[in-house]
């Protein structure tokens, strides 16, 4: 392989899986196992996200994807990574489709997506939405990552819905750095620039709350205090995916920023792999 003389991070080329079937047949309403309907509505509103975010990243990933020359490899990174993203975005709408059919507000929620992702973005030049997908697909590593390694937060997911995002994630975690070599392509190491860009990514956490109370004015279900203070404790305390994510989301601020793959990391996507053809 030719990793010589390249700025890709990623040690192996990546795969676009294909051939995954998928049943959300039995998905209920309230997918996930807890004492407030809130953390399912955090989920869909996740997956009702992921079809509009993926079109964003792909949308502004393309435009600078012809003027890479020299670097073969992270030339078939790109590519390769957009592949991914077009195809997480088909795999969520099907499980979109059947939340919309239970009673979700999708469409409203992914309005509410667009909107402020056209805001977030207003005024930048293509080179500049690089800096924010970096950003925003770093996030997403994170999430990846706190999600694939915790045990506690998957089992209270319904398995259907596990499945969609082990694929999701597994995917995102082998696809990590890719966005950020096609960003340091353009920009090398202009750590203003990627603070600036980074900036604008912040976005992403109000609008999950965002659907959050989109979800729940859709099922006419009235937040108590006691919805919030569970949603709290779910998203900082136990599991605390969010807790997780803001430590990972400072290294991505630091000057110092850089994504590699240790072995230990390749044996788990490895063993994620499996998983997710054995179900
Ligand atoms: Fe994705
Ligand atoms: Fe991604």
């Amino acid at each position: 392989m030719d990793t010589l003389g390249t700025l890709s991070q990623t040690p192996f080329d990546l795969i676009v899986r294909k051939d995954i079937a998928w049943d959300f047949s039995e998905v209920p309403v309230h997918f996930v196992e807890h004492s407030t309907p809130l953390v399912s509505y955090l989920w869909a509103t996740i997956s009702a996200g992921a079809t509009p975010i993926e079109s964003f990243f792909i949308r502004a990933l393309l435009p600078t994807l012809e003027t890479i020359s020299g670097d073969p490899k992270l030339e078939r990174d790109v590519k390769a990574m957009i592949a991914q993203e077009a195809q997480h975005s088909a795999s969520h709408r099907k499980l979109n489709d059947h939340l919309k059919a239970i009673g979700y507000d999708i469409d409203g929620i992914q309005a509410h997506f667009k909107r402020i992702l056209d805001r977030a973005t207003d005024g930048l030049s293509p080179l500049d939405m690089l800096g924010v997908v970096s950003a925003g697909e770093h996030g997403l590593y994170s999430i990846a990552h706190i999600y694939l390694a915790s045990a506690t937060l998957r089992r209270q997911i319904h398995p259907q819905v596990d499945r969609l995002f082990l694929y999701h994630f597994l995917e995102e975690a082998e696809h990590g750095a890719v966005s950020h070599d096609q960003y340091r392509y353009f920009f090398g190491n202009d750590y203003a620039h990627r603070l600036r860009t980074a900036f604008r990514a912040r976005f992403v956490f109000s609008m999950l709350n965002e659907g959050i109370e989109l979800a729940a004015r859709g099922f006419n279900h009235r937040i108590t205090f006691k919805d919030r203070c569970s949603l709290f404790y779910y998203k900082w305390i136990k599991p605390g995916p969010f807790r997780g994510m803001v430590t990972r989301l400072l290294a991505y601020i630091s000057p110092w920023y850089k994504l590699g793959f240790s072995h230990e990391d390749l044996d788990k996507m490895k063993k994620w792999n499996e998983e997710l053809y054995a179900r």
